[in-house]
């Protein structure tokens, strides 16, 4: 281990993982398990708050987790974990519901939108007070960094304050967490909607890749790929205000091939030929990661003894730190 920075990233089991999530993220996920201490949970307890069927968190849980080892996490270098696997999320979880004050969850952008877009359904407390969950999250392991886009610094604020207020309170106890901006990854937009971020719940599945969808579907997606009506000898460049699908076949390419969108645009002269090529290097890309995956779901024994050597990991670390909490509270020993 290069150094011992320690930094966590979750992911919530929802839904399958696309294209954007992989260049965007999981990628820098795999590279930085060797330059730091990282730790990995899919925090199935926080899908929780958005759950009303049986059978379904589990499931998703597991297929996450497949994905984190199908694309690098390696299992003897990161730890990765599912949240539930590890109780001391929900003790801490609690304590930090009380570190943490009903007005500044009422502060939470992200509390207002959810809650806003579910008007007329069943809006959890466990919605509500989520953050102070993420604070335990974070918590728990020492974390030093927590590399997170702009909608989740609010999250980490409030971790940051809760952490300092319990130590104020109860005696140096908890480290002090840091956002940082995670290691720009590649901006992948919709292959049908460039000007919007490639999504899952784009209208058609057309303009989404699935990290699991089938090479010539792969392909198909990026034939069909929007661009625009330019037929300039120039017309291949990356300028992402007005040629954003093009620009968005550069950048992809560029990602998946180690390249400047800009040196890739010099190769080509016709937008059909960018798209097939950006496809064949995407499937090339994804392929192992593909077929890793579907030997994972094949092998549940292999997935939970993964999953087993993680949370193994993760208590080692969870329990010292809840031990440690509970002695500065002073809460009656057990
Ligand atoms: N709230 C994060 C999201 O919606 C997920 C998350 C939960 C998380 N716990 C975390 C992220 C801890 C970073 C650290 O994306």
């Amino acid at each position: 281990m290069a150094n011992q920075t320690r930094v966590l990233s979750c992911i919530q089991p929802t839904g399958e993982m696309h294209l954007g999530n992989y260049l965007g993220a999981l990628r820098a996920w795999v590279e930085g398990q060797h330059r730091c201490d990282a730790f990995h949970g899919v925090v199935d307890l926080h899908a929780l708050t958005v759950t009303e069927e049986p059978g379904v968190v589990g499931e998703a849980t597991l297929r996450t987790a497949a994905m984190l080892f199908a694309v690098g996490l390696d299992p003897e270098i990161a730890t990765v974990f599912a949240q539930s696997h590890v109780p001391e999320h929900s003790q801490l979880g609690w304590i930090m519901q009380c570190q943490i004050s009903f007005g500044e969850l009422s502060r939470m952008t992200q509390f207002k939108d959810k809650s806003t877009k579910r008007e007329g359904q069943f809006v959890a407390a466990g919605l509500f007070t989520y953050p102070a969950l993420q604070a335990a999250d974070i918590l728990l392991y020492d974390t030093n960094e927590v590399p997170v886009g702009d909608d989740q610094r609010q999250h980490i604020e409030i971790t940051r304050d809760a952490a300092i207020r319990f130590n104020h309170r109860f005696g140096e106890t908890l480290v002090i967490p840091e956002a940082v901006t995670p290691a720009a990854g590649a901006r992948v937009m919709s292959l049908q909607d460039p000007t919007s971020k490639m999504s899952k719940s784009d209208d058609s599945d057309a303009g989404c890749v699935y990290l699991t969808d089938d090479p010539k579907d792969v392909l198909k997606k990026f034939k069909r790929a929007v661009t625009d009506s330019d037929t300039g000898l120039d017309a291949v460049r990356f300028d992402r205000d007005e040629k954003p699908g093009v620009a968005n076949l550069l950048e992809i390419n560029a990602a998946v091939t180690g390249r400047t969108p800009a040196a890739v645009a010099a190769e080509y002269e016709q937008y059909g030929r960018l798209k097939v090529d950006t496809g064949e290097a995407v499937v090339a890309t994804l392929d192992p990661i593909r077929t890793r995956y579907f030997e994972l779901l094949d092998d549940p024994g292999e997935l939970a003894r993964l999953l087993a050597v993680g949370a193994e990991k993760a208590r080692e670390v969870a329990s010292a730190t809840v031990e440690r909490v509970h002695r500065a509270i002073g809460m009656l020993p057990a």
